[in-house]
């Protein structure tokens, strides 16, 4: 089953209740929302305080990614503000394996994100605690940028060793994402798209959504 994630970023922030309801109405699964805190990524976006005024405005569970350094800091104030999923950065964990472990402990799912440069090895060791690995398709901080072809070998990677160790940990891709490339992506093993400009900026919703859909197979 895939799974559809519009992320936010690219919504229109002045009405994001608003553009909260178009995505649950086109039949939207989750919501990614990308917090950025300018040091880790260089662009600032949003807080806990805006994700817990979402909260009770959707039936979507939410899809936080965190972009930030050092993110055990802020675990329990994204998990009281509503996120269903907590996604970190490897590249941001001194102690991936403790932070991962805080993340469950608050009794939401864990993800790891992996930026593009950033190899499979480095979860190698703690795939079996992870509900979801977020495989970054673009560099992050932005939304609109050209998906990586590279990371296709890399989602393919990831999706044999999960089989093989016979495991129940969703792949998800984040950036780039659009109707015309995400059957790569799933063809490769990812089931949780990611999309927030090709969803967002598109003149119709629904229509994106539908076509998101049919092409991701
Ligand atoms: C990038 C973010 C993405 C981004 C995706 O740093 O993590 O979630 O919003 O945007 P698109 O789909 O436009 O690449
Ligand atoms: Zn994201």
């Amino acid at each position: 089953m895939i799974k559809l994630a519009p992320s936010i970023l690219s919504a229109d922030f002045g009405n994001l209740a608003y553009e909260i309801k178009r995505v649950e109405e086109a039949g939207c699964d989750l919501l990614h929302i990308d917090v950025m805190d300018g040091h880790f990524v260089p662009n600032i976006t949003l807080g806990p305080p805006i994700v817990q005024s979402l909260k009770g405005r959707s039936k979507m569970p939410f899809d936080v990614h965190l972009m930030i350094e050092d993110p055990d800091r802020y675990i329990e104030d994204f998990v009281k503000a509503g996120a269903a999923i907590l996604s970190v950065h490897s590249e941001a964990c001194t102690h991936l394996h403790r932070t991962i472990q805080h993340i469950k402990s608050c009794g939401v799912k864990a993800a790891v994100a992996l930026n593009p440069a950033t190899p499979l090895s480095s979860i190698e060791y703690v795939l079996e605690d992870l509900d979801m690995v977020l495989i970054m398709t673009v560099n992050p901080g932005f939304g609109g940028q050209r998906f990586i072809p590279s990371m296709l070998d890399k989602i393919k990677q990831l999706k044999s060793i999960i089989d093989e160790r016979k495991l129940d940990v969703d792949i998800q891709v984040d950036g780039g994402i659009k109707p015309d490339n995400v059957h790569l992506v799933t063809a490769a093993g990812a089931n949780v798209i990611v999309a927030g400009s090709a969803i967002f900026n598109s003149d119709s919703i629904e229509a994106t959504v539908k076509e998101i859909r049919k092409n991701a197979g």
